[in-house]
């Protein structure tokens, strides 16, 4: 069985690229072949390059727009065969030519209970509206912001302080498993969008155990 080729979008410390480092890089037929970053400076970079995975950095800067970059970087992961795209933390909106290119071909990691808190700092928000509840998501993505079919979410209750580090933390305990979780029944072909309502994604039960 030929591998399942995934590449990873990450802007930032790339914790999520570390969770699926270790527990899916090299497993079941599942390889990270890319690292990608508008970031030259993401610490996502080293964590990939020290697990020996190639790296490309698309900034923003050397590119005419966005739509330029996203096609070069489009390209790149093209090349490369890539089965599966994954946002970990990528903080740009990705041009809708790269979303068809690649269409149901990318998920993206956001911490909130979608559609609740899209868009940029999801925890902030989630505490500003004095949520009780919030969570993390994980979806496909499409060309608005975080508004793509939803393949898993997972609730997490609101610290009673209130206290950001404490529920940050809690969200990325459970953006670690959940989006591997995601990416393992995908990869598994365990994933199927319904014909008769595009919203909807099934997941096959069966081979989730
Ligand atoms: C994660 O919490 C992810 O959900 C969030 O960025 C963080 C990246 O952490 N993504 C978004 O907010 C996207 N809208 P990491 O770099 O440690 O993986």
């Amino acid at each position: 069985m030929s591998a399942f080729r995934l590449a990873v979008l990450a802007s930032g410390t790339g914790t999520n690229l570390q969770a699926i480092l270790d527990l899916l890089h090299g497993r079941d037929g599942v390889e990270v072949v890319a690292v990608g970053s508008n970031k030259r400076d993401a610490q996502a970079l080293e964590r990939a390059s020290s697990a020996g995975v190639e790296t490309g950095v698309f900034c923003g800067a050397d590119y005419a727009d966005r739509a330029q970059r996203d096609a070069a970087m489009a390209d790149w992961l093209g090349e490369r065969n890539v089965d599966l795209i994954v946002l970990a933390g990528y903080m740009e909106l990705l041009s809708p030519e790269f979303v068809r290119r690649f269409r149901n071909r990318i998920v993206n990691v956001h911490p909130a209970l979608l559609p609740s808190f899209p868009g940029l700092d999801a925890v902030g928000q989630a505490l500003a509206h004095g949520a009780r509840v919030t969570g993390v998501t994980v979806h496909l993505v499409d060309e608005g912001v975080d508004s793509g079919p939803i393949l898993l979410q997972r609730a997490i209750k609101v610290p009673y302080t209130r206290d950001r580090a404490e529920l940050e933390e809690e969200i990325h305990r459970v953006e670690h498993e959940l989006l591997p979780e995601a990416i393992r029944l995908i990869a598994a072909g365990a994933v199927h969008i319904d014909p008769k309502n595009p919203r909807v994604v099934h997941v096959d039960v069966e081979t989730r155990e």
